[in-house]
């Protein structure tokens, strides 16, 4: 019954789109008239950001469209988010046009006509590029991907992502049709690249003609599902979907803002880089739904990390102050690096890299492929699909708000508000080169939807960031980390040291406790004697001669205390030197056992010949009692 509802409610919006295309089509031809508008479209350059639109071929047999108008990408480093549309094909289409001299979007009348939006009232945004149904994803690369990867390459940050409603093909955009590894040499497969594979390609060449430095290339795979961050490379058994990645939490800290520790591995090859990213993906929530047989359930964000530095400043073992100083700032808390699958291999092939004192450039590419947008009036979703809708949403709805609040310049910004926001937080405030896909079902029945992410689209397209290379002198960079763990393994490593010196210290300490509790023991038996001596003397006076033998010997007990008490505190003043010097502390502390030993023993003699002296004592009391 439900179900018939969402038929009937589809149909009756295709009845009312239909005829709003037919009354629009009617007041387009009027507008068709408006001359000014016939001069903009004659002279696309002067369209302003709010007015550009429409017209071009209205004899296209594909009555779907929309237009188009393109720009080269900023080179400088300070600029606008890039802002790209694609149209995925679809069989019956109707509702938007594609035109390929303008930058634009236009709704369509059911023959192809553009609608002027200006009728409507709407405002309407010229982009960095439109691509249309029939656009390859090279194209979408080669327009909308190419220029920042090549700058992570260089040493700026990028983010990409692609953005639309659901079924709209941003993962088809983002990771093609599905299969595992590139296969360029067949090119009778059915299988469709994605940016991923087009980018590690691009950075790989890079990698391979950069002759001037070396390169360190690691990624990570999150997803975000139901508000919760999961690590796609680590599964918790049992294989993907449901049973997968860990669980983890969001961080922060003054350098980097938002991050998560998510396991890194490092990569060689695109090869390699593609079968960590597709073993990640199988663990990636996806469901089936009405309108897409595989539907993303989650956000997830791909992270390539590209790290270089100049090859001919290999110098050996030299020391690094300013490495140095910086480790001291460091909290121990791995940042980038916990929980880093390093493969054995890879750390050894990186030991050549890590020598030198040169800076060393850490990049970003962060490939976000989002989970689509979706009404409950066109998925029909209950139970559990239905919850990661309303998740879905919210958090896109976050995103969108943080987009607006960007673009006018607001001084509060909600990354808060979402796990996507705040994890995107560092690429969003400023510190990337950054491209936005915003992908759309070109057709009637989704008329509300393409609108709004092409309003979206043109909110982001108000958002400046500001990308800068990142030279870093500390744990963030891999090859940073590495080298300091092989100067610390080289030298015995200063943890070892530390060690030592805290065992040292330790098992002096423990000595000097039980030296205590022995002299403790030591002084209780000498006063038990002394007073049960005290006794026997009020008792008899003929004692006296042995008394006075006793109490010397209790004296000379005294004097041993005495002495051992001094050691007590010599040991505690050479605990201080031990600081200084590792090897004298060893010594000394050797030493310092021998003395406590020898003290031990004289005083074991003593209590013996003490003993010996009581019990002999004891036997004259006893003749002389009985
Ligand atoms: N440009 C295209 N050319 C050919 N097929 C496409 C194109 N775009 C999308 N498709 C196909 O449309 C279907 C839906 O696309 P896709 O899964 O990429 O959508 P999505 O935006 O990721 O949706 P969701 O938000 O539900 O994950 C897939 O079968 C995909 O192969
Ligand atoms: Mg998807």
């Amino acid at each position: 019954a439900y179900r018939k509802k969402v038929e009937s409610i589809e149909f009756a919006n295709q009845q009312m789109g239909g005829l709003e295309n037919q009354a629009s089509s009617s007041k387009a031809e009027f507008k068709f008239e408006d001359l000014a508008y016939n001069e903009k479209l004659r002279n696309p350059t002067k369209f302003d950001d709010t007015t550009s639109l429409v017209a071009d071929d209205a004899s296209s047999t594909e009555p779907t469209t929309i237009i188009t108008t393109t720009t080269t990408p900023p080179t400088t480093t300070e600029e606008g988010i890039s802002v790209f549309i694609r149209l995925r094909p679809i069989n019956s289409s109707r509702g938007w046009v594609v035109l390929k001299e303008y930058n634009s979007v236009a709704q369509c009348t059911p023959s192809g006509v553009p609608l002027p939006e200006r009728l409507f009232n709407r405002n309407f945004f010229t982009y960095d590029k439109t691509f249309g149904e029939t656009s390859t994803t090279r194209q979408v690369y080669d327009g909308a991907a190419r220029g920042i990867v090549q700058s992570v390459s260089d040493g700026l940050n990028g983010t990409i992502f692609a953005y639309g409603q659901t079924s709209s093909g941003k993962t088809f955009t983002m990771q093609g049709s599905g299969s595992v590894v590139r296969d360029a040499a067949n090119s009778n497969s059915e299988h469709t690249e994605g940016i991923v594979h087009m980018a590690a390609n691009d950075i790989f060449n890079h990698i391979e003609k950069e002759s001037q430095r070396v390169f360190l290339v690691r990624v990570s795979f999150i997803e975000i599902y139901n508000e919760e961050v999961r690590d796609l490379l680590v599964t918790s058994g049992g294989g993907g979907g449901e049973s997968n990645g860990a669980t983890l939490t969001i961080r922060e800290d003054k350098q980097r803002g938002f991050f998560v520790n998510s396991n890194e591995t490092i990569v060689t090859s695109i090869v390699q880089l593609l079968e960590v990213f597709f073993a990640g993906e199988k663990n990636r929530h996806v469901g089936s739904t009405t309108m897409n047989e595989r539907s993303s359930r989650s956000h997830t964000i791909f992270r390539i990390t590209v790290e270089s530095r100049l090859n001919n400043s290999m110098d050996g073992d030299s020391d690094d102050d300013d490495e140095d100083a910086s480790e001291e700032e460091d909290d121990g808390d791995a940042r980038m690096g916990a929980g880093h699958d390093v493969p054995q291999a890879g750390r050894n092939a990186l030991i050549g890299l890590t020598d030198g004192n040169g800076a060393v450039r850490v990049s970003t590419l962060n490939l976000v492929d989002l989970a689509g947008s979706e009404s409950v009036r066109h998925t029909g979703a209950t139970g559990d699909r239905q919850k990661e809708g309303v998740n879905i949403n919210l958090s896109l709805f976050t995103l969108s708000q943080v987009i607006s609040q960007l673009g006018r310049g607001e001084a509060h910004i909600n990354y808060r508000d979402s796990k996507l926001t705040r994890i995107l937080q560092p690429s969003l405030s400023g510190n990337a080169r950054m491209a936005v896909i915003c992908c759309a079902t070109p057709s009637d029945l989704y008329l509300e939807e393409t609108r709004s992410t092409l309003q979206f689209a043109s909110r982001a397209k108000l958002v400046k960031t500001r990308a800068q290379v990142n030279e870093v002198m500390d744990d963030r960079s891999l090859i940073r980390k590495l080298k300091r763990e092989l100067k610390e393994a080289r030298r015995g490593g200063p943890d070892k040291e530390t060690m030592e010196m805290a065992n040292a210290n330790g098992a002096i300490e423990a000595s000097i406790v039980d030296l205590e509790t022995k002299l403790e023991s030591v002084s209780k038996e000498r006063d038990t004697a002394h007073s049960r001596v005290s006794e026997l003397v009020s008792g008899n006076g003929n004692m006296e001669q042995i008394m006075q033998a006793v109490q010397s010997e209790k004296d000379d007990l005294a004097s041993k205390l005495e002495e051992a008490k001094q050691k007590i505190s010599m040991i505690e003043a050479s605990k201080e030197e031990l600081k200084g010097n590792l090897e004298a502390a060893i010594a000394e502390k050797d030493r310092i056992r021998a003395e406590m030993s020898k003290i031990e023993s004289e005083q074991d003699a003593k209590l013996f010949e003490l003993s010996e002296g009581m019990e002999e004592f004891k036997g004259r009391i006893s003749a002389l009692t009985s």
